[in-house]
């Protein structure tokens, strides 16, 4: 069995993807995701617009549909996402617009979807993304240094971090839980803009006043448009987050090209060739660390890749084609590439 997940599993390691419920009804989609994969990750589906679309009222239904097609197919789950501040409902973001929900109950509020939401899977989520991408990036860091970002730290603080872990904890004992972020996969010059030494800098803290925190989750979203990684930054980060007393994962791999990239499986396609060094750093980093649980991708074919439809800054859709197989599900040089490294 050369599956994807049949050689990860020698190595100790689970491979994974996004997964989008919509789709599992297309039966090659279904059969690629069950057999190329041990772990999952719900794209969307455990999201809290998704999951509490009204105040008060729960949807899981969503979100169980993607629980049931782990469980058939024996696949670790990634539970996404608890605290960000994307994909909020409605009438939560708008409720603290008007003011109408004070800050004083929206950490209430936040404690109780928490509490409701990890009891709910209770013992069936492998690793919990518990706080996702609570930190500004080098070009919207005007006053020069790396800080925190978005609506729950501009709303209650830094502290709803450290909140948000402990409550998680208290609802599910045996989860490993994760902060997850973008632009963390290999350490810059450790100064005030360079963003994995300042989660480095955050987890260790965190740690250290004893916040359950098991893993730090690198998202891994890349592009050929701006240079890549060796294997050996990849290791040295993962080297460096596990020196805390975490494990590590690599948590929604893609690598966009600049569209319009060859799709097909031609080996001299420097496009693709780029895309597949990028994955294989990414696998070979990873396989470097013991401590790197998993290898997740966010969408296993270009077909269903949230890069179709996101601005990356070239215009929507203008980098894409991010992922292992082509839209009509024909393995890429990326495939090949880490199958190879695994
Ligand atoms: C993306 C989904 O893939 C899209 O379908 C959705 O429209 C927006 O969110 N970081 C994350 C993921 O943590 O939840 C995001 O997923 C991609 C970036």
């Amino acid at each position: 069995d050369q599956s994807l997940r049949a050689l990860a599993a020698d190595h100790g390691l689970y491979v994974g993807t996004a997964i989008d419920v919509g789709a599992l009804s297309d039966p090659t989609y279904s059969q690629i995701a069950a057999s190329q994969f041990s772990t999952v990750t719900a794209e969307n589906a455990m999201k809290w617009e998704t999951i509490e679309p009204e105040r008060g009222v729960y949807n899981w239904a969503p979100a169980e549909q993607f629980m049931a097609f782990a469980k058939a197919h024996d696949q670790k789950v990634r539970g996404h996402v608890l605290v960000w501040q994307n994909q909020l409902p409605a009438w939560l973001t708008e409720g603290v617009a008007d003011g109408s929900i004070s800050k004083a109950e929206l950490r209430g509020i936040l404690h109780d979807y928490i509490t409701a939401v990890v009891t709910h899977f209770q013992g069936r989520i492998w690793q919990w993304d518990v706080v996702n991408e609570a930190v500004t990036d080098p070009w919207d860091s005007p006053d020069g240094h790396i800080t925190y970002k978005g609506f729950w730290y501009e709303n209650l603080g830094a502290g709803y971090i450290a909140d948000a872990f402990r409550w998680a904890r208290a609802a599910d004992r045996q989860a490993l839980l994760t902060y997850n972020d973008y632009n963390i996969d290999a350490f810059g010059d450790g100064g005030p803009l360079d963003k994995t030494q300042f989660v480095y800098d955050m987890v260790k803290d965190l740690r250290a006043q004893g916040v359950p925190i098991d893993v730090v989750g690198s998202q891994a979203h890349l592009s050929t448009r701006y240079g890549n990684y060796s294997p050996f930054q990849i290791a040295d980060a993962q080297q460096k987050f596990a020196s805390l007393g975490v494990a590590t994962a690599l948590t929604e791999v893609d690598v966009r090209n600049l569209m319009p990239a060859e799709q097909t499986g031609d080996t001299m396609n420097p496009l693709l060739q780029a895309q597949a060094y990028d994955y294989s750093a990414l696998m070979q980093g990873c396989l470097a660390s013991r401590h790197c649980i998993s290898y997740t991708v966010w969408g296993f074919d270009d077909g269903h890749s949230w890069t179709n439809t996101w601005d990356f800054g070239a215009g929507a859709g203008a980098e894409a084609m991010a992922t292992l197989y082509t839209a009509d599900y024909q393995p890429k040089l990326a495939y090949r590439a880490i199958q190879a490294d695994l």
